[in-house]
């Protein structure tokens, strides 16, 4: 039996990590946070004192390193060489880097590899990213968009910070928001789009709950 897929894409701060995490949740399935995938690489790689801007040098880096992603109830797990990297992958240091390993060919097409790695072995998955629906998996079973208004998604993100025992300036994440907008909606491969074929979703004005629940009942027809 083939396996299943959804793909959930969108800006940051747009919910798809929560909604991905809950659906996944509620169908049973497995999720992958590719973000997550991102930010590692980001993080081993200025931790190893390396230039984000060579990629030949990343790449090399991160077939060395052992990562490791353990999807749990809270949030995925992220492991670098058997160590607990999870929080210090969402520091705002490596989520303002994250874009340069993004932007590169190379390092892209390894974290591609990977990703359809995982989904041959996960049995149906819910996969959330920038590029899920438009790249990865083009031939999805079904195919979100999650979006909202920049200033929204912003005090998301300073909300998570605090809770996380970060300072978070509301001013400041904005701007980091709306720069990352750019970064992953102008970089020549594979940039932040909506497929064709998704279906979009205004998270705005509505809780994680009733996003959950008006992705299952659009799940009810297609899958
Ligand atoms: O979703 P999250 O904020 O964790 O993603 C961090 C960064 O990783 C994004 O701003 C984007 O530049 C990059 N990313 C990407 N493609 C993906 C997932 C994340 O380019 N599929």
């Amino acid at each position: 039996l083939k396996s299943r897929i959804i793909t959930i894409d969108g800006p940051a701060g747009s919910g798809k990590s929560t909604v991905s995490r809950e659906l996944a949740r509620r169908l049973g399935w497995s999720f992958l946070d590719t973000g997550a995938m991102y930010r590692a690489l980001a993080f081993a790689a200025a931790e190893a004192g390396q230039d984000l801007a060579d990629e030949k040098d990343v790449a090399k880096l991160a077939g060395r390193q052992n990562f490791e992603f353990m999807p749990k109830s809270e949030g995925i797990k992220v492991f670098l060489d058997g160590r607990d990297i999870s929080s210090e992958i969402r520091r705002p240091e490596v989520t303002a880097s994250v874009s340069r390993i993004a932007s590169s060919p190379l390092l892209r097409s390894l974290m591609v590899e990977m990703q359809r790695e995982f989904a041959k072995k996960a049995g149906d998955v819910v996969t959330e990213g920038r590029d899920q629906g438009s790249v990865v998996f083009p031939d999805a079973d079904v195919k979100f968009y999650l979006d909202a208004a920049a200033e929204i998604r912003a005090k998301r993100r300073a909300a998570e910070l605090e809770a996380a025992g970060q300072n978070a300036d509301f001013q400041e994440v904005m701007k980091a928001i709306e720069q990352r907008d750019r970064a992953d909606k102008s970089r020549e491969v594979a940039p932040l789009v909506c497929p064709k074929e998704a279906v979009i979703i205004d998270t705005g004005n509505i809780s994680i709950k009733q996003v959950t629940e008006k992705m299952l009942s659009e799940l009810k027809e297609k899958i």
